[in-house]
């Protein structure tokens, strides 16, 4: 397995202060975050309602950090050119909310935007594999969608290992997140098991030092 594939740090914004999100995001920024992931939720698709298109907007003028935006929600296809619109830089659509995604990745790709698919903890890791010929990234859950500061369900792990080696023999250009209750105790066992993009929500946002975490969960 080849361990020096460079790790990727996403602060979660869904941890931020929302009363202060220039200054949130200015703090992960100069803290070395390589993307920040937006997580997007319907209510419908998961039981929360978190922010949408407006947000992004606003956002974008404040940072040239990637936007890396997890959609949960249903029905997707709906608002890819919004999202786009708005500044988003990649898309990752849940399995379960659109089972045949090939017209939504056509559409992403047309829009130039990174593709990325999401799996829940239920899913097995081996819906991904017809589409990771199409797709920049994989996501694997790590909790059910839907909140932020859950706990780490360790049956990721096995996923990430089955995932990376399936990308390793079809050779693909395809990163592996995961996403959900990370934190300093478990990122490490994501990274040796091939997870390239950490996701860290509670973890990084209103902690003392989110440098030294986001250094550490790479290394
Ligand atoms: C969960 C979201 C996650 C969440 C991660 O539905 O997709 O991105 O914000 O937050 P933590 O790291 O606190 O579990
Ligand atoms: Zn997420």
């Amino acid at each position: 397995m080849n361990h020096n594939r460079p790790v990727l740090v996403a602060p979660s914004l869904l941890a931020a202060d929302f009363s202060q999100l220039e200054n949130q995001i200015c703090l992960v920024e100069q803290a070395g975050a390589d993307l920040l992931h937006l997580d997007i939720m319907d209510g419908i698709f998961v039981p929360n309602i978190s922010f949408g298109i407006p947000v992004i907007k606003s956002i974008r003028q404040k940072t040239d950090l990637f936007f890396d935006t997890h959609l949960m929600i249903s029905n997707p296809i709906r608002y890819i050119e919004a999202f786009k619109a708005a500044g988003a830089n990649s898309l990752t659509v849940h399995i379960e909310a659109c089972p045949k995604p090939q017209s939504l990745f056509i559409k992403m790709r047309q829009l130039g935007l990174k593709v990325g698919l999401a799996i829940n903890p239920q899913t097995p890791v081996d819906e991904l594999f017809p589409f990771l010929e199409d797709i920049d990234v994989a996501l694997v859950m790590s909790v059910e969608p839907g909140f932020g500061g859950q706990v780490f369900q360790p049956d990721a792990i096995q996923k990430i290992t089955k995932l990376r080696s399936e990308i390793e023999i079809r050779q693909l250009p395809v990163d592996i997140q995961v996403d959900g209750g990370i934190n300093l105790l478990n990122s490490s066992s994501c990274v040796k098991a091939g997870a390239d993009q950490i996701v860290a929500g509670s973890a990084i946002f209103g902690q003392p030092n989110p440098d030294q975490i986001i250094n550490k969960m790479r290394k």
